[in-house]
């Protein structure tokens, strides 16, 4: 987990108020130079879809090891909206059970995932882009985004995507990993698995759709309408969550022979139960 945020400069607004956008936009790119910066769209692309071919439904198991649901949380703002909901790069589809009565519709672009959620019960399931959604203009009431956001390239094609399908009243209620909000106990175990794990960081294409978010959705069209931070616990309670761990996190450079050692070291580390404590932010956005 990193520090990373994007800071705005504090400027004056100029005449309309018209400031904001090109700070943001500023912080953005200075941001990208830094942490985004070496990670090849391509080869990016590849390694997602291996990666989640290999493990269908890592991202539920993952956060199932959470004290409630952040999955819950997400939903909560999509309860009782009647139209159709497209659940973004849905992957084992874990929203759909808490939207039960609703018009869902799953896209993914990972056969296993998609296989995963349809062993589940879970449906209907469409494989697609994200880039380049499978979905009719202006015909989605709300677009869900379970963490997926700061994957998804290329982002501003994938924004436009959701903007592209919602109506014009239509809402998108993303979760994304974050940053902030670590106790210093917290900060030090997460640093403790990474140097297991002999790196400091996940190399997330865009990093900025993290706590970054909000202003990504502003600067895209969007009416932010609520941008929250919530820190879940997990709780790990035997060698398995261990190893569960080092396969949830996205480490495209990590060697066989790393990811063996740090999983021997995480895994007896987990058998006598700890706790990780995991920062999330749930984003609510009107399309504008
Ligand atoms: C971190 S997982 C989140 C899955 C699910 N939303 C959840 O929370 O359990 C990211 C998902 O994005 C999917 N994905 C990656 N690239 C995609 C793309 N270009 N279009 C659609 N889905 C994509 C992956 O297959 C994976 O299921």
């Amino acid at each position: 987990m990193t520090t990373y945020e994007v800071r705005v400069p504090r400027r004056r607004p100029g005449p309309g108020g018209a400031v904001g956008k090109e700070a943001v936009r500023e912080a953005v790119r200075k941001e990208s130079r830094k942490e985004g910066a070496g990670v090849d769209q391509d080869r990016w692309r590849h390694y997602l879809a291996a990666y989640h071919d290999e493990r269908p439904g890592i991202t539920e198991r993952f956060l199932g090891r959470a004290d409630t649901s952040p999955y819950a949380w997400l939903a909560e703002p999509l309860r009782g909206r009647d139209g159709p909901v497209l659940d973004l790069a849905c992957g084992s589809a874990p929203v759909r059970p808490l939207l039960a009565g609703a018009h869902w519709l799953g896209v993914d672009a990972s056969p296993g995932e998609l296989a995963a959620a349809a062993r589940a019960g879970r449906g209907p399931l469409i494989r697609g882009d994200a880039a380049r959604l499978p979905v009719v203009d202006g015909t989605v009431d709300a677009v869900c985004a379970a963490m997926c956001l700061p994957v998804l390239t290329p982002r501003d094609r994938v924004l436009a995507e959701i903007r592209r399908v919602l109506r014009p009243d239509g809402m998108l209620a993303a979760l994304v990993p974050a940053t902030r909000g670590l106790s210093p106990a917290g900060l030090a175990r997460w640093a403790r698995v990474m140097a297991t794990l002999g790196t400091l960081r996940q190399p997330w294409p865009d990093p900025h759709a993290r706590d970054g978010l909000a202003h990504l959705l502003r600067h895209a069209g969007f009416e932010v309408i609520a941008d929250e931070p919530r820190v879940f616990t997990l709780a790990l309670t035997g060698t398995d969550d261990g190893h569960l761990l080092v396969d949830a996190l996205y480490l495209p450079h990590l060697s066989a022979d790393r990811t063996r050692a740090a999983k021997k070291k995480l895994g007896s580390w987990a058998a006598s139960g700890r706790r990780l404590e995991l920062p999330l932010r749930r984003v609510v956005a009107r399309r504008g």
